[in-house]
């Protein structure tokens, strides 16, 4: 039996417009998927309590048979099934073996479809601890490259290397295109805001793909993304968190103009700021879901536990550790 886990994470720039190409700054939290695989006869059995999903368990011989009877959206529960198919084939194929069972046990901090790198964190861990348990020791950059062919697969295609490579490594990453490498960050004081909803990753990025197609400043617009990104770099080299902020405002006013933002994330957005923090904005697909700030006093806290629309608000630490076993 093999415990793994792997971090979530926030976009502290770049979500959206890293899909074409442009740069973007995801940093590692300190809340953490765990999976725990362990070898059985054959097919695979996977208790999920833990995943905003009520609790589920579901047992089951392949990627077709049986669905968890829960009480919440069939695609969330494909998603989050598809997600860990997807990481035990990579597994299998990993150690060359055709034939394998798992008892798989999934826990998780992180909330579903929120921004956080749910998915992503999942196919990480799951990946690192079904390879172990099969005697294979893949490297960190090998573990991040088959969670993001997990990723692409389950997500049509549409998804880059960002979250996947985040959470395997930790701390703050630089991504852009197939280039991913960590880069130094200061210890930033995130706090989260989280609305208790989820978007739909895909039909936000192909909302902004439509854009792009219809309007050269919608186009224009993703690369200016690419610009606040290359400032926020040099902001984080210098560590100055006063300048982040701002950069992660501007960023935050890009992605409303892209219409991934929702009412719930900009009333968060505006109570952070207006609670003094150094900057807000969106982190992930939008839609709904999480929005980071940057304070390291408690005032932004307190400030979202008040603000309609907010269902939970907290400090989050930068995960310096990615990927590891338990
Ligand atoms: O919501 P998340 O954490 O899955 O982030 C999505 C980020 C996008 O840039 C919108 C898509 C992607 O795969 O990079």
């Amino acid at each position: 039996m093999v415990t793994a886990s792997a971090p979530g994470k926030v976009y502290l720039f770049g979500e959206h417009a890293v899909v074409y190409g442009e740069p973007a700054v995801p940093c590692a939290i300190e809340l953490r998927a765990r999976v725990t695989t362990e070898r059985r006869e054959e097919g695979m059995r996977v208790h999920a309590g833990d995943l905003s999903l009520d609790g589920f368990t579901v047992e089951y011989e392949g990627a077709a048979d049986g669905r968890p009877d829960v009480d919440v959206s069939d695609s969330l529960v494909d998603a989050a099934m598809g997600y860990i198919n997807e990481a035990i084939a990579q597994a299998k194929d990993a150690a060359g073996v055709d034939e394998a069972g798992f008892d798989i046990t999934i826990e998780s901090d992180i909330p579903l479809g929120a921004g956080l790198g749910s998915s992503a964190a999942v196919a990480v861990a799951t990946i690192k601890a079904a390879t172990t348990e099969l005697g294979v020791d893949l490297t960190t950059a090998d573990i991040a490259d088959r969670a993001y062919q997990v990723e692409k697969v389950v997500q049509d295609g549409e998804a880059s290397r960002a979250d996947t490579f985040c959470s395997a490594m930790g701390g703050a990453v630089r991504v852009e295109g197939e280039d991913c490498r960590t880069i130094e960050a200061p210890d930033l004081p995130f706090v989260i805001g989280y609305d208790g909803g989820a978007g739909d990753t895909g039909a936000l990025v192909a909302g902004v793909r439509q854009l792009r197609e219809d309007y050269d400043f919608a186009a224009d617009t993703v690369s200016a993304i690419g610009d606040v990104v290359r400032r926020g770099e040099e902001a984080l080299a210098d560590g100055d968190v006063a300048e982040l902020g701002r950069l992660m405002n501007f960023n935050h006013g890009l992605l409303e103009a892209l219409g991934v933002s929702s009412r719930s994330l900009d009333a968060m957005v505006w109570a952070a700021r207006d609670a003094g923090s150094e900057g807000a904005k969106l982190t992930g697909a939008g839609g709904g879901g999480c929005i980071v700030a940057l304070d390291d006093t408690a005032e932004t806290t307190t400030a979202l536990e008040y603000t309609p629309g907010c269902a939970d608000a907290f400090r989050a630490e930068l995960a310096t550790e990615g990927v590891r076993i338990e």
